[in-house]
Parts: structure tokens; C-alpha cells; sequence
């Protein structure tokens, strides 16, 4: 697969199927992946990637558990400004629409958000971690190689649903997992083989036009 294919190709899986993933696969990917640039080539990023009863064992853990309060991250701040909360409206709308669920309906949304507890019925989950003492330079190294880790993925056939709701159980997680407090969980990288007749998997995303967000200097007409 060309990387243009694989990027094209690549969106959010919320459904997937019950098919394993083959262990060689996914350690191939994370050590191709090891390739992501980063500032000072610090590589910051690090995982913990579970499945069968491992993965079973934690999602049991945080079905019974409240999300962290106070949150180690706040992901969902720049929602208060117009322009990106119409930008989370509208996919909100695509994907909850491609469910036929409408907007009143707070029960069903709430629990097809917490079905990300579950990764979406993902049979692998990738938790990304790193020490909280790491700054904003070093999250957008982590966003590199969790792009890279996607591409990859499509290159082998599998997709994936990055996860950050998994962040706001930040706490439960690493006491589960043994992780020091010292560490942010950063979010969850849901992995599996997307179900292709699943409506919340074919919705249209939208995207900002090119020319609203860059600007070409000197290249003439
Ligand atoms: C860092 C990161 C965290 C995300 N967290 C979640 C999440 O917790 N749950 C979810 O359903 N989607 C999550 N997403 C998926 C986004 O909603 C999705 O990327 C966006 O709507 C664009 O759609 P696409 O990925 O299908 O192109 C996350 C994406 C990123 C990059």
C-alpha cells in the first residue's frame, strides 16, 4: 500500500470484528514504528498493548470504575471556542447519525461513549504512556508515532481507534497496570480489523479546506 492510500484509508474504527490480531503483526508495526521522528530524537513514547485476558481483566476494572477527578489532562478545552466546537458538533452529529441516534436521546450516547471502555470490541488496546514531566514538544512527538503505528496498521490491513477518553481513566489504569504515578496516560490506540458494514465506520468526516488553513508564500500562480 502506497502512503497515500494509507492515509486515505485510515479513519476511526468503531466497530470491529471478532477476529484476532496476529501477535508477529503487531510487533512488526511497533518495531517499524520506532522510526518516528522526534525533537532531540528523545522518543518519548511508550506502551503497554494488551489482549486476550489481560486486556479482559482491564476492561472489567474500568467498567466498574468512575473516570478521574480531577483529570490529568484536560483534551476537550479547545471545545469552548466556536470554530472548534462546531468542528466537534458536526462529526458528533455524522456519527451519532449514521447510528440513528438522535439528540435527546442522552441515554443511548452516553453508553455508546462508554463503549470505548471496551475499545469498540477492538481485541487489542495499545495504551500510550509517558513521564509527566514530558512537555508540549515531546505530546507531539507521541501524536508522530501514534500516526506512524496507524499507517502501518492500514499497510497490514488493520485499522484503529485512537482513544483519549481512556486518558480520563488515567488513575484506575495505571494502579491496574502498575504504572507510578509519575507517568501520564496519554490515551489508548484501540486495534482490529474494521467491520466494513458497520454505519458509525462509513460516515462522511469532514475537513477543513486547504486554503483555510495554510497559506502558500512564493510559489506563484
Ligand atoms: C489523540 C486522539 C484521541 C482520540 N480519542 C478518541 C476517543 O476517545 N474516542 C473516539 O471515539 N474517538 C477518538 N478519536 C478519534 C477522533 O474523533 C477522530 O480522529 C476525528 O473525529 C476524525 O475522524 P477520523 O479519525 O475517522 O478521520 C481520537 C483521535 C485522536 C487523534
Amino acid at each position: 500500500m502506497i502512503v497515500a492510500e494509507a492515509v486515505a484509508s485510515r479513519r476511526s474504527i468503531r466497530t470491529f470484528l471478532d477476529r484476532p490480531v496476529p501477535f508477529k503483526t503487531i510487533e512488526r508495526v511497533l518495531d517499524q514504528a520506532r522510526m518516528a521522528p522526534s525533537g532531540c530524537n528523545f522518543q518519548p513514547w511508550e506502551a503497554l498493548v494488551l489482549t486476550g485476558e489481560p486486556l479482559a481483566a482491564l476492561q472489567e476494572k474500568l467498567l466498574a470504575s468512575e473516570p478521574d477527578s480531577p483529570m490529568d489532562y484536560d483534551f476537550s478545552a479547545p471545545g469552548q471556542v466556536d470554530k472548534y466546537q462546531a468542528r466537534l458538533r458536526a462529526v458528533g452529529q455524522a456519527m451519532y447519525g449514521a447510528m440513528t441516534i438522535e439528540r435527546d436521546q442522552a441515554d443511548r450516547r452516553a453508553d455508546f461513549a462508554r463503549s470505548n471502555l471496551l475499545s469498540f470490541g477492538a481485541p487489542v488496546l495499545l495504551l500510550c504512556h509517558f513521564p509527566k514531566f514530558m512537555k508540549e514538544a515531546q505530546w507531539s512527538d507521541v501524536g508522530m508515532w501514534l500516526q506512524t503505528i496507524m499507517l502501518l496498521l492500514r499497510g497490514e490491513g488493520l485499522d484503529s481507534c485512537p482513544q483519549e477518553y481512556m486518558g480520563m481513566f488515567g488513575r484506575t489504569i495505571k494502579a491496574h497496570l502498575g504504572l507510578s504515578d509519575d507517568t501520564l496516560l496519554f490515551c489508548g490506540l484501540g486495534i482490529g480489523w474494521r467491520d466494513p458494514a458497520a454505519p458509525v465506520n462509513n460516515f462522511e468526516r469532514e475537513r477543513v479546506p486547504l486554503g483555510e488553513q495554510v497559506r502558500f508564500l512564493g510559489f506563484g500562480t
